[in-house]
């Protein structure tokens, strides 16, 4: 009897082995969307079912793990209504758009817990994917872990004009790479590690997704803390590259593997039509055989810099082939745009960036830029408004880095180690910078100019760029019109709250004066809302306050002076 019993004992872990290996997929994850002008983004914590057992505390926006995807046309005003509800300060950074400083959401417009913050733009970026992520100094690893970020897709004339597979969710996939390390309780390992031990897409561990037997858009990015992929189909077909970080490339490029950075983003487009109903296709991580400096390509699979999947070849997404859609992408086309990017010649200004050690010793910082770890208070760089600049990053460190800047897209010009990649040739802003080289891009800096809110470059490796592996510039305008001219008296309003219709009227003694921030604090302190550059004809929209005497902060837009005055709300 006592035998009989260890042999079902033993029959059942054996079926449970089984069940797991067979039953291995799930169904990949595809975050709904937001579309318009008026976007509502809810940060909480929460907690994800991502493994058998307990669930693991995350962080969404919307959502349990990621967020909502932000489709934007071009042209469009876009108005955030950001409404933090997390433990802790964040930031949201709109990554890839072009935008005034202070809309950002770099270090410096730390949205406090409870916060409402609501920056705005026009959108003048072309058609591509893009993403928004936290990016609070020294907290950008510990955030993004918890899966705070998100797609925002760009649309525009030209790329509507294109027969592309855009269905979103049947022929155009977004896919965000990631994988994360668990404590035995299924918590996130996120401190001293850089590399995640299970793969997640979109947040689905394992996950599988039917496409239709046509031509697919995958639109893929890297959003790891620090691994970079090299893509591949494991039959080794053929894909094309049609995008890249910035918009659409002049023509399609035919590769079969994809170096993708930290990051980085490619649209390829991928032909099932030929391929079986009911078969199947994995797409892959051929990150196996890398040398050590190749993000992931460290042999260990435990410690601060080891994981399973490091030095690996993995899957990232299995694919099952499923029946046409009504009206499939056959082919694709041979001419997707007329891009003119900047050369060498255009540029007027040379800069350099050096990857240098940080501070060296316990609790010291691994990797700085030109030997200056990232303050917050201390600008790297001022830049003319409207140069045309050409940046050169060199790299004769230990390891590889992924460069990324804000406020531009930039055509990269060359690499120390020959020509630029097929696959780089596009509107870039991350590139992967490998050990012992140097990569020039050329860039220029147009529309924003801003004295206070500055602009961050870094490495977007998380546990680098909290370690201050960054700079920040300001974007200056030549024309100092007026700054030093208004007298004070001059600097004053008025301000009505509105019990009626829930709003806050503002009425400026002058025309020069002009808000360039707002901020609405509670008697305790606490700021509730945020708003860079409010356009106030229509008053503020103070419905979320409760009953109470509140500050109004307004720095103004010239001048600079903050003046704080006090309102009832009742
Ligand atoms: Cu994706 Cu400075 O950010
Ligand atoms: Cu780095």
């Amino acid at each position: 009897m006592k035998k009989n019993l260890s042999i079902l004992l033993a029959t059942f872990v054996f079926t449970l082995t089984v069940n797991k290996s067979t039953a291995q997929y799930n169904t990949l994850w595809i975050p709904d969307t937001l579309s318009g002008t008026h976007f509502n983004l809810v940060l909480k914590d929460t907690f994800a079912q991502l493994r058998t057992g307990n669930q693991t505390i995350t962080a969404g926006v919307n959502n349990q793990f990621w967020g909502s995807t932000l489709i934007f046309n071009q042209g469009d005003s876009v108005h955030m209504n950001v409404h933090s509800y997390l433990n802790d300060s964040t930031t949201i950074h709109w990554h890839g758009m072009h935008l005034p400083a202070v809309m950002d959401g770099g270090p410096h417009q730390v949205i406090p817990p409870g916060t409402i913050w609501q920056p705005y733009w026009k959108v003048t970026n072309n058609a591509a994917t893009y993403w928004y992520h936290p990016h609070l100094h020294q907290m950008t690893q510990d955030q993004m872990t918890k899966g705070l970020g998100g797609f925002i897709i760009v649309r525009d004339t030209q790329e509507a004009a294109l027969a592309l597979p855009r269905t979103y969710g049947i022929d155009d996939i977004p896919l965000a790479l990631t994988s994360r390390k668990y404590n035995a309780d299924n918590s996130f390992i996120t401190a001293n590690t850089s590399y995640g031990d299970y793969m997640l897409t979109n947040g689905t561990p394992n996950a599988q997704v039917s496409l239709p037997k046509q031509f697919v858009r995958l639109r893929i990015l890297n959003a790891e803390m620090e691994r970079a992929y090299n893509l591949g189909f494991s039959d080794n077909r053929t894909f094309y590259l049609i995008a890249t970080d910035g918009g659409l490339v002049n023509s399609p490029v035919a590769l079969t593997r994809l170096i993708l950075a930290v990051g980085e983003r490619a649209e390829i487009m991928v032909d099932l039509g030929n391929d079986a109903i009911g078969s199947t296709l994995d797409l892959k991580a051929y990150n196996s055989g890398f040398a050590l400096g190749f993000p992931g390509g460290e042999p260990n699979s435990t410690g601060q810099f080891g994981s399973l999947l490091n030095n690996t070849t993995f899957t990232v997404l299995h694919i099952n082939i499923a029946a046409a859609t009504a009206n499939p992408i056959t082919v694709i086309p041979a001419t997707l745009a007329s891009n003119t990017y900047w050369t060498s010649a255009d540029a007027t200004v040379n800069r350099t960036i050096t990857v240098t050690q940080g501070q060296p010793g316990p609790g010291g910082l691994p990797f700085a830029l030109d030997n200056t770890p990232f303050v917050l208070t201390y600008i790297n760089k001022t830049i003319p408004l409207n140069n045309i600049e050409a940046w050169t990053i060199t790299n004769n460190n230990v390891f590889g880095h992924a460069f990324h800047i804000h406020d531009v897209e930039f055509k990269l010009i060359s690499r120390s180690t020959g020509s630029v990649a097929n696959y780089e040739e596009g509107w870039k802003d991350v590139l992967y910078l490998p050990i012992n080289s140097s990569a020039t891009f050329v860039a220029k800096f147009t529309d924003y100019s801003d004295s206070i809110h500055p602009f961050m470059y870094h490495c977007h490796f998380a546990p680098h760029e909290d370690g201050g592996m960054m700079g920040q510039f300001v974007v200056k305008s030549n024309s100092t019109t007026g700054v030093n001219e208004l007298s004070n008296t001059k600097n004053d309003y008025l301000i009505f709250p509105n019990p009626a219709t829930n709003r806050l009227y503002i009425n400026f003694s002058s025309t020069e004066m002009q808000a360039y921030y707002i901020k609405i604090n509670n008697i305790l302190g606490k700021t509730m809302y945020m708003l860079p550059r409010p356009q106030l004809q229509n008053g503020i929209d103070i419905s979320n306050l409760s009953p109470g005497v509140y500050t109004l902060e307004l720095t103004d837009e010239k001048t600079k002076i903050v003046s704080t005055k006090k309102f009832v709300k009742e």
